[in-house]
């Protein structure tokens, strides 16, 4: 019993120290120990069958306890399983993340969850068998949405924080409302400045670098962090399609789509790091979504699949 007190008291200590800039839930006085844990093997008096789980868990394994509000169930926790409804209302129609399909089956559209898989694109390709608790840090951390510092496992002290590295316009209530969850989680809320691709990167290594080709290519695969403007002689990339937004790809066109999103260095604010510029950054945001979406590679556009939108998303950049 001491034992588990002094373990107790410590997890206390360490989220209390860490809580500048922080995750905006899950966290320090919003680290609801029940939501997760039970003392004993009950639930409200009544035995949970099949428990007590390890760590003394309300469910069986991490992903079926996270998404046993983050399903669409609980109105005020971000939906993250399709299908989701919440965004329906709002001008991007979904969150900056996008959903999972159902865990325990390998699925192309999104990050396959519970399934025993190679890493792709990363050298060591260590087998992972992904979880919520993969990525995010369930008891809180100083990163936005609580994204882990090492994910990779490979000793990074990665930062990205809310209001530093990613800047976001409408903060969620406190507790939590279904109208202030929608405005927070949706995808125009965020302005990326930097940091989600060095994330990526600890896990999926390979793309650590630029690789450089031999000219008029500069690149021996699609380039990360690199800027609009960044090779202004060479016209690879075209900064006024970009910053005008209304030729091809864009969604007043035929077959076009909302603004990908994009990384903006040096933003002085949330408004302006959504105002497109020649000096915009296309990073993995740009192309794919974090959990996953409707098309494959969870691009954000049905590259894979074709039809009239399949190059969308290269065209606000590149329009050949
Ligand atoms: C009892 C319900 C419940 C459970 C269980 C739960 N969550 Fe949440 N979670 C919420 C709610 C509600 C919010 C939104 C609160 C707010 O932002 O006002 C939230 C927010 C979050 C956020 C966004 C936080 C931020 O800083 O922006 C993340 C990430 C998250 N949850 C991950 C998880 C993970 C991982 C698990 C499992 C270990 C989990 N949640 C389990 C209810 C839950
Ligand atoms: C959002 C869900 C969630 C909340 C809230 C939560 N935990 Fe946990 N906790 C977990 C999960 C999941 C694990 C298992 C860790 C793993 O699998 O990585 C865990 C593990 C633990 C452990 C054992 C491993 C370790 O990290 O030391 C302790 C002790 C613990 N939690 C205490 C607490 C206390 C105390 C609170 C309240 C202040 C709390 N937890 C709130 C999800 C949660
Ligand atoms: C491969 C890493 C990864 C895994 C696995 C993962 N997340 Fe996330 N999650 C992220 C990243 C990165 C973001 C922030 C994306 C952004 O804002 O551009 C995020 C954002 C979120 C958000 C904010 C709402 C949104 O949709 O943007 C919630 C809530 C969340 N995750 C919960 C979960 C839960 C619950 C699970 C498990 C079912 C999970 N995540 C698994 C990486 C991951
Ligand atoms: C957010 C903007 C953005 C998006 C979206 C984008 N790119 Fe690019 N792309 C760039 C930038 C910036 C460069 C670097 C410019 C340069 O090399 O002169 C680049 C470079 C390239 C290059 C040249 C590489 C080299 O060696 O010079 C090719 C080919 C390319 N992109 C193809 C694509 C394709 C195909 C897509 C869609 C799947 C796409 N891009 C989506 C911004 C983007
Ligand atoms: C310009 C668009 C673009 C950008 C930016 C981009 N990717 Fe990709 N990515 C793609 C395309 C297209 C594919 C599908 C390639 C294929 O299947 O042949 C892909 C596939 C992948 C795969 C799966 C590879 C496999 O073998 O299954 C991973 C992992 C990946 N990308 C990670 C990243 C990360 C991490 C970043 C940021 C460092 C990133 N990508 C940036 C376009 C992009
Ligand atoms: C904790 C390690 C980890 C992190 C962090 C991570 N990934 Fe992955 N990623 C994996 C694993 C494992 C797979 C193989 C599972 C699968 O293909 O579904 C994978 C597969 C992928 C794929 C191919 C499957 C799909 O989703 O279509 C893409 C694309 C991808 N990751 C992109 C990203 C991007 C973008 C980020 C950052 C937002 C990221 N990854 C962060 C571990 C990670």
């Amino acid at each position: 019993m001491l034992v588990r007190h002094s373990l107790l008291i410590s997890v206390f200590l360490f989220i209390a120290g860490d809580s500048a800039y922080a995750g905006n839930w899950h966290i320090g006085a919003t680290s609801h120990c029940n939501d997760c844990h039970l003392q004993h093997s009950t639930e409200e008096g009544v035995e949970l069958p099949g428990g007590p789980y390890s760590y003394l868990l309300v469910k069986s394994s991490v992903n079926e306890l996270c998404l046993s509000c983050h399903d669409g169930s609980d109105p005020t926790a971000p939906d993250v399983s399709h299908p989701v409804e919440m965004y329906s209302g709002t001008l991007s129609g979904e969150s900056a993340a996008g959903f999972f399909r159902d865990g325990g089956l390998y699925d192309s559209h999104n990050h396959t969850l519970g399934i025993t898989m190679l890493t792709p694109l990363q050298s060591a390709a260590k087998s992972n068998s992904l979880t919520c608790a993969s990525c995010h840090a369930v008891h809180g951390n100083s990163n936005y949405r609580n994204l882990l510092h090492d994910p990779g496992g490979v000793g990074d002290s990665l930062i990205i924080e809310e209001g530093k590295e990613v800047l976001t316009g409408r903060l969620p209530d406190i507790p939590p409302t279904v109208a202030g969850s929608i405005a927070a989680y949706e995808r125009g809320n965020i302005g990326y400045r930097s940091g989600l691709s060095e994330w990526c990167v600890g896990c999926h290594d390979i793309l650590r670098i630029n690789e450089s080709s031999v000219p008029p290519a500069h690149f021996n695969g699609h380039p990360d962090r690199v800027a609009m403007n960044q090779f202004v002689g060479d016209q690879h990339a075209d900064p006024q399609h970009w910053i005008t937004g209304t030729g091809d790809g864009f969604d007043l066109t035929a077959g076009g789509i909302r603004r990908v999103p994009f990384e903006s260095p040096l933003a002085t604010g949330f408004a302006a790091s959504l105002l497109p510029s020649s000096g915009d950054r296309v990073f993995c945001g740009s192309c794919h979504k974090a959990h996953g979406g409707n098309y494959a590679s969870s691009f954000l556009w049905p590259f894979k699949e074709g039809g009239a939108s399949f190059n969308s998303g290269c065209q606000q950049c590149h329009n050949k």
